[in-house]
């Protein structure tokens, strides 16, 4: 069934207009540095980012988005979100058989650029690619998407503006976020809340909320269900604080 008559036969041309809030982007993490090469090489048609967990393909999207992204812009966390709620959300309804080719018509005629995050597989996106239009995905492998541009988004190289900016977002912490920031670090990888709680010596309920603030403030990445992960540059910022 082509893209017009799925959208037709299943309401996309009554669904709502505006995307909804929580499938915009958000904001580009606030001490984002570098990226210029990348930022220069992502283009119109299908871009797609790919690299190592951590390495920041995520944070290059948004901030490309947010800088010269146009029009409605819709983030879809494929990792996350069910296709069917994205449908739902957007007042949609399709039988699981359809929802990719509603999803397509609804792109299509929205014309949104779209972001497809944490994609695992060329199957999984290929069937959600509108006809034109912008579309940027993220995958820690280099999928085989038909038409699609690939920019491998590699270690970032600390040039010392990085420093500066995180040191901007340190010194705005509250004390408990920025104790926990400076021994969590300590740990080489990924980490759960009760291990964050048991190297504060703090309840698991108050450590979650801090973390959960760092998160947002783009100093910690969530790498699962409440585990924790530190970009290896901010962790060898947050560790060299203990020493200040
Ligand atoms: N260019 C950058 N400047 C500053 N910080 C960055 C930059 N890129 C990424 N970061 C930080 O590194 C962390 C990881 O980045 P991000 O979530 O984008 O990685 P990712 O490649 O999407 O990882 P995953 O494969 O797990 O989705 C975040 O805390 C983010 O704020
Ligand atoms: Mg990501």
């Amino acid at each position: 069934m082509g893209d017009v008559l799925a959208g037709a036969a299943t309401g996309v041309i009554r669904g709502r207009n505006d995307v909804p809030p929580r499938f915009r982007p958000p904001a580009p993490p606030r001490h984002f540095v570098g990226r210029d090469a990348e930022l220069d090489a992502i283009r119109s048609g299908v871009t797609l980012l790919h690299g190592a967990g951590g390495a920041g393909k995520t944070a290059l999207a948004l901030k490309w988005l947010w800088e010269r992204g146009s029009g409605d812009q819709l983030h879809v966390d494929l990792g996350a979100h069910d296709l069917g709620r994205v449908l739902r959300a957007f007042g949609l309804g399709a039988d699981p058989g359809e929802e990719q080719a509603v999803f397509r018509g609804l792109v299509t005629r929205r014309q949104f650029t779209l972001l497809l995050d944490n994609a695992d597989s060329a199957e999984q996106v290929t069937p959600l690619l509108p006809a034109s239009g912008t579309v940027l995905v993220t995958s820690r492998s280099e999928l085989d998407l038909p038409r699609a541009h690939a920019v491998e988004v590699g270690p970032l190289t600390d040039d010392g503006r990085l420093g500066r900016l995180l040191d901007l977002s340190y010194v705005e912490l509250p004390e408990r976020q920025a104790r926990l920031y400076r021994l969590c670090a300590w740990e080489a990888d990924a980490f759960g809340v009760p291990v964050a709680a048991a190297i504060a010596g703090e309840s698991e309920c108050d450590v979650e909320d801090a973390l959960d603030d760092l998160v947002e403030k783009s100093l910690l990445t969530e790498v699962g269900d409440d585990a924790f992960r530190f970009h290896d540059l901010v962790r060898a910022h947050a560790r060299a604080k203990r020493y200040q």
